[in-house]
């Protein structure tokens, strides 16, 4: 492993790379990247950069941001099969069908969308900003794609009118259950308990905090309680208590590990690095249709 981060370390330089990492990476992973965020730390921080090469350790749709932001860039991804099944939900023939249903409407898309879905978007958003980015809106209707329970946080929070999408993750709606929360309760009564929006919304009721994984980080800090639950992604308990070493970080369930996430290894990341793979690519009419959204949202303050 001391090898491979070496080797990374030299081609970075060599090849002129930053490598950008989620919060839900690796610990290992989080550890050799020059940058870790959330989707909207990392959405903003792609929009800056001037190293030749971007190597995405994330999924899929972080990286075609990364690509829409950067055209002229090499953006890598270092696994294939890097990619989020929440992005993948969206059936792009029924979205223009509830385009033409409700032409009075905001497609707001959730940045967890493939670029083609972006290209049929009025402006994304991302879990830290979305009743910001609707409220932002002049449209009383909004199309919220396609996480429904994202879309139904937003709901309660907004006073436009949400028309909801039948998508969710499977880590956040699946594999986190309200038997954890119980059970977790029970054992450490005095803990703080946060989640994601994108859990259930009787696990958000559950909950002491909702918020983004770049939200929790931020929050963990302040609260005072010593000891928190963290109701997401595995891999952000790492990042939490590397950050905050002071702090008991407990993760409210082991089986929240998102496949796509976990597909990228200090081993694919020397091989993007070494081979430049994988690129990549979008044919410029998608790239410029899908930077208008994305713009839009990293406009509004
Ligand atoms: P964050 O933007 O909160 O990091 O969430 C990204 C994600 O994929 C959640 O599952
Ligand atoms: Fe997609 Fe869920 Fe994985 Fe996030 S945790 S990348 S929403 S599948």
């Amino acid at each position: 492993m001391k090898n491979s981060v070496k080797e990374i370390e030299k081609l970075k330089k060599e090849k002129d790379a930053i490598i950008l990492a989620h919060n839900y990476q690796r610990k290992e992973v989080q550890e050799i990247a020059d940058f870790l965020g959330d989707s909207l730390e990392l959405a903003k921080k792609a929009a800056t950069l001037s190293s030749k090469i971007i190597v995405f350790a994330g999924v899929s749709f972080m990286a075609e941001t990364a690509k829409i932001l950067n055209p002229d860039k090499k953006v890598l991804l270092p696994e294939k099969e890097a990619y989020c099944e929440m992005a993948e939900m969206v059936d792009i023939g029924k979205l223009k069908e509830l385009k033409k249903k409700y032409p009075d409407a905001a497609v707001v898309s959730y940045i967890n969308t493939t670029a083609e879905t972006k290209t049929l978007t009025d402006i994304v958003c991302t879990s830290a900003n979305a009743v910001k980015i609707v409220e932002s809106l002049p449209q009383k209707r909004i199309i919220f794609i396609p996480d429904k329970n994202l879309g139904t946080y937003v709901k309660k929070r907004s006073s436009k009118e949400i028309i909801l999408y039948e998508g969710f993750c499977y880590v956040h709606h699946k594999l986190i259950m309200k038997k954890d929360i119980e059970k977790i309760r029970k054992e450490y009564p005095d803990a703080h308990l946060m989640v994601h929006p994108e859990t259930p919304e009787e696990i958000q009721e559950m909950a002491d905090s909702i918020l983004s994984t770049g939200q929790m980080l931020k929050e963990a800090s302040k609260i005072p309680e010593k000891t928190i639950i963290v109701g997401t992604e595995i891999g952000m308990v790492d990042r939490l208590k590397r950050d905050i070493p002071d702090k008991e970080f407990i993760p409210l369930t082991m089986r929240a590990r998102c496949r796509g996430m976990k597909e990228i290894t200090l081993e694919s990341i020397l091989n993007s690095l070494k081979y430049e793979r994988y690129e990549i690519f979008l044919d410029k009419e998608t790239m410029e249709k899908a930077r208008v959204p994305i713009e839009r949202m990293l406009k509004v303050k």
